[in-house]
């Protein structure tokens, strides 16, 4: 990776265990805080069949089967433990409902053109390079009936705190995105795809498209704040090999920062907000 012009993929490991924790205990803090897996979406009684594109351990599709057994809910992601805890986690929980597929969602997938009510997606700034997302959300409009909805959440920074430690390791993982293309900041200082969502729908022809601000907070006196600090712990830990390869920072720059987040974070003095950002857009009828 240390020519960033050769990157090309996912910047955690997909098939680690311990990111897998950690997506679990994120999705459900999110989940809480959007109101629900369906937040956004009006007219959810005209959803019937709905896909979830890089589903991870599956948290959002098995909330939607749950909380609607009329709907056929799918998720694909690259990972084979992901999708293996998510269809075991459907079969304990008896949601024939849920199913999931190993796809690649960079590239066309296996469902028929107009297959789907609802195409939704998280955090895919991670995931897709600056050049692939026009591609990506022309697939998803493939697979959209027309009147069908594309709904997106990305964050929009990894927690703003009161740490400085965190604030520069966050720093840091900005400029190492910004240099293998993930994102589109114009500076290296934020992840910068929160502002460019309802223009991209918007230039992909949909419409009503809205969105939708979030901001949880992680303080160190809030029940959010265990799953805020094991989720920095794990994130930046499993990241340490992209910011080293990007040159952003140097292991033992890296290594300090990290100790000493670690102890800001520890701290019950810390605070911190988690914000995020939904867009939604329905594909018009022809
Ligand atoms: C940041 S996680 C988001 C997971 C889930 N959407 C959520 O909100 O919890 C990214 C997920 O993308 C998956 N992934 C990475 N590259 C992928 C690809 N090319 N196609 C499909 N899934 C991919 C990873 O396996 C991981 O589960």
């Amino acid at each position: 990776m240390s020519d960033a012009t050769e990157y090309n993929g996912y910047v955690l490991d997909p098939e680690s265990p311990t990111e897998m924790a950690r997506l679990i205990s994120l999705d459900r803090f999110m989940t809480q805080g959007m109101g629900g897996p369906l937040s956004g979406v009006d007219n959810p009684s005209s959803i019937h069949k709905v896909l979830d594109m890089a589903c991870g351990p599956g948290g959002w599709v098995l909330d939607v089967a749950f909380e609607r057994p009329d709907i056929e809910v799918t998720g694909v992601d690259i990972s084979k433990i992901m999708t293996d805890y998510a269809a075991a986690r459907a079969k304990t929980q008896r949601l024939s409902n849920a199913s999931f597929k190993i796809m690649d969602i960079t590239q066309p997938l296996a469902f028929a053109d107009g297959t789907f009510d609802l195409v939704n997606a998280r955090f895919l700034f991670s995931v897709l390079l600056q050049e692939q997302w026009p591609i990506f959300i022309a697939e998803c409009t493939r697979l959209l009936r027309p009147g069908g909805v594309l709904r997106l959440t990305e964050l929009m920074d990894g927690g703003a705190t009161n740490s400085p430690a965190k604030e520069q390791l966050h720093g840091f993982f900005c400029q190492a995105l910004q240099r293998v293309r993930h994102g589109f900041s114009v500076n290296g200082r934020n992840i910068g795809v929160t502002i460019m969502l309802p223009r991209i729908l918007r230039k992909a022809g949909y419409k009503d498209v809205q969105h939708f601000m979030y901001a949880q907070e992680v303080s160190a006196d809030t029940e959010n704040y265990a799953m805020f600090y094991r989720n920095s712990e794990i994130t930046y830990q499993l990241a340490k090999p992209l910011f080293i390869n990007t040159g952003a920072t140097n292991e033992e720059e890296f290594d300090q920062l990290y100790k000493q987040m670690l102890i800001e974070l520890g701290s019950q003095e810390f605070t911190g907000m988690w914000h995020y950002m939904t867009a939604v857009g329905i594909k018009p009828l022809p």
